[in-house]
């Protein structure tokens, strides 16, 4: 029975693995889409990259497969940072980790926090936003406050902090281990964080 499974602290860190590399998946193409914001086109080509994707037969069935694997992410995250605490009665005033858990692995819920606020303000802004000179101009407008660049900034890297722990510990509880895997993950998370940490300087401030 999946439920059994998923309920299973193997089965909770296997769902964590594989929602959390999906969602991995979402975030190269995501910043492989916005390098277009790159083009010094008057943001031709990125408006016509929206309009594509708006009007993908695709895009709806893509978008709720994408949300059932965060939620799923996120209730996984949740149980498994409970059990994690039930097996360790004193709470949070010592770093001590049980069981071999590192820091980062600790401070994996929080950076999640982080990242999901940041997805609620993301969304409301640029997917409900209103956008009556196209998205383009959107983007640019909200990357001229300062505000959300250093906002940006500081959730980007947040992000990357997650994503540099997620990709191994991902990979270990598959059973892959390696140096090549951790500094793939090294690299990706650098590119991601760097990546999307430098495209709202470069619209806003840059351009
Ligand atoms: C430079 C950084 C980023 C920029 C410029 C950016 C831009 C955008 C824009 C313009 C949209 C709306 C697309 C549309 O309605 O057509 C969007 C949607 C979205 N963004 Fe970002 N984004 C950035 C970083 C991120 C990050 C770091 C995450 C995740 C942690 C993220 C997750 C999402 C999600 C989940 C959607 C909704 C996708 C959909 O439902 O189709 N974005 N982003």
């Amino acid at each position: 029975m999946p439920s059994t499974f998923l309920s299973s602290p193997i089965g909770k860190k296997m769902g964590m693995a594989l929602t959390g590399l999906i969602l991995y998946g979402f975030l190269v193409g995501h910043l492989l889409g916005n390098l277009l914001l790159l083009k010094d086109d008057g943001g031709r080509s990125f408006n016509a990259y929206s309009d594509f994707l708006i009007n993908h037969p695709l895009l709806i069935p893509a978008e709720i497969f994408l949300v059932v694997v965060f939620a799923l992410h996120l209730f996984l995250a949740i149980s498994v940072t409970r059990d994690n605490r039930r097996a360790r009665p004193v709470g949070y005033q010592t770093t001590q980790s049980v069981g071999g858990r590192s820091f980062a692995s600790h401070t994996m819920i929080y950076s999640g926090v982080v990242i999901l606020v940041f997805l609620v303000l993301h969304l409301k802004t640029f997917k409900y936003g209103d956008k009556p000179s196209g998205l383009y101009d959107l983007v640019l407008a909200t990357f001229q406050q300062t505000g959300y660049l250093i906002w940006y900034a500081v959730a980007m890297l947040v992000l990357g902090f997650h994503l540099w722990h997620a990709f191994h510990s991902a990979f270990q509880t598959l059973s892959i281990r390696s140096d090549k895997i951790k500094s793939l993950g090294l690299v990706l998370c650098l590119v991601l964080a760097l990546g999307f940490g430098f495209l709202p300087v470069y619209v806003g401030v840059l351009k």
